[in-house]
């Protein structure tokens, strides 16, 4: 939230700018982001962010939705360690898209592109072989359900959606609900009282 009680989840921020910048090393890289206020963990990398990139398997050449990039720093990530990748960030959040944009910029990042939208709308008819998602828990389950029930319409098959959750808030219910719809769900990483959780599309119910 910022002073005036302005959520981060909402599309067009009105709080005052307090633009930033935040040097962030994780994976051996070192990302160089424009932050302001309006936008999700403004001061700095997530602890559950940051456990997230550290767990994430991806390949060369690979389609990667950031869905919820906020000001980009998973999708810039993955998109420096898929070579020859393609990554789509999204976010609701319109100063946080720009200040995505802005970042990819920054930091010579060409195989990826930002888009501005609700949930899965703007990637209508996509598919990707890795979803990640810092879920903005906050907003509900109006919004955290649905990006977990429409993942598979967006994985290839064999394709991987992966999210990071607090256990005081709620990683063990998004994990069932993850197993429900995929047959299955991982916790890949644990630490500092987060859970980063995988389901795979395809993958037969243990
Ligand atoms: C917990 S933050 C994670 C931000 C960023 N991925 C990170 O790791 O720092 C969740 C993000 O989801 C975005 N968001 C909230 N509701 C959304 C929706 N309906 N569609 C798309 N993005 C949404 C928020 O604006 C916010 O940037």
């Amino acid at each position: 939230m910022s002073r005036m009680g302005e959520h981060y989840s909402t599309r067009r921020p009105t709080s005052r700018r307090r633009p930033a910048e935040v040097s962030i090393e994780v994976r051996g890289l070192h990302l160089r982001l424009r932050t302001d206020a309006g936008v999700f963990s403004r001061g700095g990398l997530d602890r559950g962010s940051e456990l997230l990139l550290e767990a994430l398997e991806v390949g060369p050449c690979e389609d990667i939705l950031d869905l919820g990039c906020g000001y980009g720093v998973l999708g810039i990530a993955a998109a420096k360690l898929s070579e020859g990748g393609h990554v789509v960030l999204t976010d609701v959040n319109e100063r946080a898209a720009a200040l995505a944009r802005a970042n990819l910029r920054t930091n010579a990042v060409a195989n990826a592109e930002v888009r501005v939208g609700d949930l899965y709308e703007p990637v209508r008819g996509l598919a990707f072989d890795h979803i990640i998602c810092n879920p903005p828990l906050r907003a509900g389950r109006a919004v955290v359900d649905p990006i977990v029930a429409d993942a598979a319409a967006h994985l290839r098959e064999g394709g991987r959606l992966w999210l990071v959750a607090r256990t005081r808030q709620g990683a063990d219910a998004l994990r069932s609900r993850m197993a429900r719809a995929f047959g299955d769900a991982e916790i890949v990483r644990r630490g500092s009282g987060y859970k980063v959780l995988r389901s795979t599309r395809g993958a037969r119910p243990s």
